[in-house]
C-alpha cells in the first residue's frame, strides 16, 4: 500500500478522522460552533469508515457479500438515524441520546462474541485479546441494556421500579460477572457457553442497575453509560488495532466521565447518591419549614410589567419551569420589546437548571436567543448587585438560598443564582410547589421578592401585552 512520511494511508485517514473528532468535540463547548463541530467530526467518522472498507484489506471479489452487508448496513443506519433525528422534538433529546448509545453498547458486545468465536477458531487463544474481549462484551452489554431501560424511562414506558434487596442483588450479579470473567480468561477453554451466559449477567445487570434510579437522575446515568460505551468502543479499537476507533472511543468514555462529574459537582452530590441514594424529598432535615418564614407577597401582572419597563437591567432565571411551559419563544419576545424601550435583559444559566446539560441553553437557542444575551452562572452573580429586577421563570432550586446558608438542606454546597444581591426579585411558577429537590424556598418569603403566579408561558404574555401598553 503507497505510504507517506512511513504511515500508510489507512493510518494517515485515522489521523484525519481522530483530528476531526477533536475538533469536533472541542467546538461543541461553544452553542454558535456545535452544529459545525457535530457534522465535522460525522465526515471524519465517514473517513474513517470508507478507509476501513477500501484500504484494511485489499478489495476482492469473493468477498462481494461482505461489502453488500456493509452497504446494506450504512444505507438502513442513515435511514433510519436520519429520520429519528429530523423527527425528534427537543425535549426528547435524553432519550434518543440514551437510545443511541445503547445501540453503541450493543455493537461493542456483538465486537466481542465474534472475535472471541474468531479466535477460538484460530486456536492461538492470547490472553491479553482475551481480557480485551471480555471487558468489551461485560461493559457493551451493560451498557446496552442500561441505556435502553433508560430510554424507557424517559419516554415514560417503564417506571421507577427497585426490587426488593435490589443493591444486594446487583453486588452479587457484579461478583459473578467478575468471577465469570477471570474464569473464561485463565481456564483456557475452549466452551462459548460461558461466553453467552457472561452476556446475560451483563445484560441483566444493566437493567437491574438502571432501573431503580429516579427519573429525573437519568441525566447523570445517561452520561455515565455514555462513558461506558466509550470505552467499550475504545476496546474494540484496541482489538483491532484501529486508532480512529480506539481515539473515538477514549474521547466520548473521557468526556462522558468528565460529564457525569460536572454535572455531580453542579448538584452537589456523590455520584454514589445519585446511584443509590434519592434526592430530598422535604423530610425533617430540608429548610425552611413553613409557617416561621414570614409572609409570602404577591405582585399584579401590571405592577410587575412597571418595574420592568423602568428598569435598566433585568435578569431572567431560566428554570425546568420554563421547559414546561414552552415559554422559551414568549421569554424572548419579552426581551425583544424591552429591548425597544431600551431596558437591557439577559439570562442568568444555572449550569443544572431544567433536567439535562445544557438545557436551558438548548431551549433558549431553540427561541434563537443570541448566545451572548447567556450569562454563565459566575458571571451573572457578579452582575447581580447592577440588576434591577430579576425574573425567576419555572426555577427553584437553582435559586434556594439554603444551598448556602442551611448546612442541614439537601442542596446544601450546591452554588446558586444569587437573586437576592438584586434590587427586585419576581418569581413566575404556578403555586408554591417545591422542585425537583423537593423542598421548600425561603427566597419565596424574602422582602425584596414577590410572586407572579401562574403558567409561565400564560404569565409572560400577560406581561408582553401590559409592557407594550406602557
Ligand atoms: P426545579 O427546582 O425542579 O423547579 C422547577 C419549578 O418550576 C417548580 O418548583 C414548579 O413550581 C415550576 N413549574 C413547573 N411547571 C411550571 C409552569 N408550567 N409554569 C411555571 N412554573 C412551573 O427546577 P430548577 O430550578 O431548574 O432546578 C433543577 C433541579 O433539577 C435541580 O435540583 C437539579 O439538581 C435537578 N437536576 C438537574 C439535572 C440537569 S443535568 N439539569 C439533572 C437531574 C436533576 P410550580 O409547581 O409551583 O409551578
Amino acid at each position: 500500500m503507497m505510504e507517506l512520511l512511513g504511515l500508510s494511508i489507512l493510518e494517515l485517514c485515522y489521523i484525519a478522522a481522530s483530528i476531526t473528532f477533536i475538533m469536533g468535540l472541542k467546538m461543541l463547548s461553544s452553542p454558535d460552533k456545535a452544529r459545525k463541530g457535530n457534522l465535522i467530526a460525522a465526515y471524519g467518522m465517514g473517513i474513517a469508515i470508507l478507509a476501513t472498507i477500501l484500504f484494511k484489506e485489499e478489495l476482492t471479489a469473493d468477498k462481494w457479500l461482505n461489502y453488500a452487508l456493509i452497504l446494506a448496513g450504512l444505507i438502513v443506519g442513515t435511514v433510519i438515524g436520519t429520520r429519528m433525528a429530523l423527527k425528534v422534538k427537543m425535549t426528547a433529546m435524553p432519550q434518543m441520546v440514551s437510545f443511541f448509545n445503547g445501540m453503541g453498547g450493543a455493537c461493542a458486545a456483538v465486537i466481542s462474541l465474534v472475535e472471541f468465536d474468531h479466535l477460538l477458531h484460530t486456536g492461538k487463544v492470547e490472553m491479553s485479546m482475551l481480557i480485551v474481549i471480555i471487558l468489551g462484551l461485560i461493559i457493551g452489554g451493560v451498557s446496552f441494556s442500561g441505556s435502553i431501560i433508560a430510554y424507557g424511562k424517559l419516554e415514560g414506558k417503564i417506571g421507577d421500579k427497585a426490587l426488593p434487596a435490589g443493591q444486594v442483588i446487583n453486588i452479587v450479579l457484579l461478583l459473578v460477572m467478575i468471577g465469570l470473567g477471570v474464569f473464561i480468561a485463565m481456564a483456557d477453554t475452549q466452551e462459548a457457553l460461558y461466553i453467552y451466559i457472561l452476556l446475560g449477567v451483563s445484560l441483566l445487570y444493566g437493567v437491574l442497575f438502571v432501573m431503580p434510579i429516579g427519573g429525573a437522575d437519568m441525566p447523570v446515568v445517561i452520561s455515565l453509560l455514555n462513558s461506558f460505551t466509550g470505552m467499550a468502543a475504545a476496546l474494540g479499537g484496541f482489538l483491532y488495532g484501529n486508532q480512529a476507533m480506539l481515539t473515538g472511543g477514549i474521547l466520548v468514555g473521557s468526556a462522558g466521565t468528565i460529564l457525569t462529574v460536572l454535572m455531580c459537582t453542579a448538584m452537589n452530590r456523590s455520584l454514589t447518591n445519585v446511584l443509590i441514594g434519592s434526592f430530598g424529598g422535604g423530610g425533617a432535615g430540608a429548610s425552611g419549614q413553613s409557617g416561621e418564614q414570614g409572609t409570602v407577597k404577591e405582585i399584579s401582572v401590571t405592577d410587575a410589567a412597571i418595574l420592568l419597563a423602568y428598569a435598566n437591567k433585568v435578569s431572567v432565571v431560566p428554570g425546568y419551569g420554563l421547559a414546561v411551559a414552552q415559554a422559551q419563544h414568549t421569554v424572548h419576545n419579552l426581551e425583544k420589546i424591552l429591548d425597544d424601550k431600551g431596558v437591557e435583559m439577559n439570562y442568568a444559566i444555572h449550569p443544572v437548571a431544567g433536567r439535562m446539560p445544557g438545557h436551558m441553553n438548548v431551549l433558549l437557542a431553540e427561541a434563537d436567543v443570541p448566545y451572548p444575551k447567556l450569562m454563565e452562572m459566575e458571571d451573572a452573580n457578579d452582575d447581580m448587585d447592577n440588576t434591577d429586577v430579576v425574573l425567576v421563570i419555572g426555577a427553584n432550586d437553582v435559586v434556594n438560598p439554603a444551598a448556602e446558608n442551611d448546612p442541614s438542606s439537601p442542596i446544601y454546597g450546591m452554588p446558586i443564582i444569587d437573586v437576592i444581591k438584586a434590587k427586585n426579585i419576581i418569581v413566575m411558577k404556578r403555586s408554591m410547589g417545591k422542585g425537583y429537590a423537593g423542598i421548600e424556598n425561603e427566597l419565596f418569603f424574602h422582602d425584596k421578592n414577590r410572586m407572579l403566579f401562574g403558567d409561565a408561558k400564560d404569565s409572560l404574555e400577560k406581561l408582553i401585552s401590559e409592557v407594550k401598553n406602557l
